[in-house]
């Protein structure tokens, strides 16, 4: 019995892992391990002999278990140490940069516009982008003979050989979507339409693709005061100071009477300030809605009228942010973005303020 209490003891403390272990326990106190067997034995035993070799076999057994157990303890925290000792974190290490993106000043003067034309009641309408010849043209009082389609510059889409039918347009203004709008809810009505337009022209100022918001006011008795009411109200709550407007008589087929609008605004050092000074600088295109522009929505010019405007966002953009180039904004220059962009979690609204 001393023999195998050596032999095992010694085994289990030189064990190498857990199988290992696993091996030894099969050996010496498994169903057939040498302890077993000799446990076995006991019954062939005089009860004298039984009485000493019984209570020593158990001691045995028990001394053998646990070692095992110790051991196999033992094992378990020189695994965990080594691995400890492998996968070591500094949690005092500085957290890696996260890349974060900013807000386009084109996204972020939307906002601003949207929320300045929500808080007098005007709501989004949207329309597409590929629209047909109808509702850029035609719908508007620019007839196919027209030079206002020539003067726009704009892009075809390309049809089928032997299909006669007029080919598709890339929206070169956003008033299709007076049409639009007048179809869906006819009057009265108050929208604005921000959105993309596509001319084919490219220079400092001018880029293919570029930005409007359309508005859109029909009413029972909505005049030319109330345009240059709302007008105002819109350039000083965007420009956050009085801004005085100056109304100049235009033409667009679709507006009669049609005015062009200029912002008050000085030029100093090269650089242009809105809201001061005695110089003027053209924003928008407006006037009184045409009796067939109406028609053309289904609405009933001698029961509404109202007013239509059209400005180019990027160009207020470049105005409120200092922003030169028109075309920079869309080359996609992580530096340029970085640096006009806005935080994402700083958006507009009229009781926060519109610009932080
Ligand atoms: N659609 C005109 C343009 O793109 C602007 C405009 C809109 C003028 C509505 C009058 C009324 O130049």
């Amino acid at each position: 019995m001393d023999d195998l209490r050596i032999k095992y003891i010694d085994a289990i403390a030189a064990a190498a892992d857990e199988a290992a272990l696993e091996e030894l326990r099969l050996q010496a106190v498994g169903k057939k391990g040498e302890v077993s067997l000799k446990m076995r034995e006991l019954g062939k035993m005089t009860p004298e002999e039984r009485q000493v070799a019984g209570p020593a076999l158990n001691a045995l057994k028990n001394e053998i278990n646990s070692a095992l157990a110790a051991k196999k303890v033992a094992l378990a925290d020189a695994a965990l140490d080594a691995r400890l000792a492998t996968e070591w974190l500094d949690v005092t290490l500085p957290a890696r940069n996260r890349r974060v993106g900013t807000i386009h000043p084109i996204s972020q003067v939307t906002e601003e516009v949207t929320a300045i034309f929500a808080d007098m009641g005007f709501a989004v309408a949207e329309g597409p982008q590929i629209e047909t010849d109808w509702y850029n043209f035609d719908a508007l009082n620019i007839p196919g003979h027209h030079p206002a389609r020539a003067e726009m510059d704009t892009f075809y889409t390309h049809r089928a050989e032997g299909d006669e039918r007029a080919p598709h347009v890339l929206r070169t203004h956003t008033s299709p979507v007076q049409i639009r709008s007048m179809e869906k809810t006819g009057a009265p009505i108050r929208i604005i339409c921000p959105g993309r337009v596509y001319r084919a022209d490219y220079d400092q100022t001018h880029t293919p693709m570029f930005h409007q918001v359309e508005g859109l006011a029909l009413g029972r008795d909505i005049s030319m005061a109330n345009l240059k009411w709302v007008l105002e109200e819109f350039f000083s709550a965007f420009f956050g100071t009085e801004v005085k407007t100056r109304f100049r008589a235009s033409h667009f087929p679709f507006t009669e009477p049609s005015a062009e609008v200029d912002i008050q605004c000085s030029w100093e050092g090269g650089t242009v300030k809105v809201g001061e000074g005695d110089d003027w600088l053209e924003v928008l295109g407006s006037g009184m809605v045409h009796p067939k522009v109406l028609e053309a929505g289904g609405i009933d010019p001698n029961e509404y009228q109202g007013f239509a405007f059209g400005i180019g966002i990027d160009r207020l953009a470049m105005l409120k942010y200092g922003i030169p180039d028109l075309r920079a904004f869309f080359d996609s220059d992580l530096r340029w973005l970085r640096h006009y962009g806005f935080a994402s979690l700083d958006q507009p609204t009229l009781h926060g303020g519109l610009n932080r």
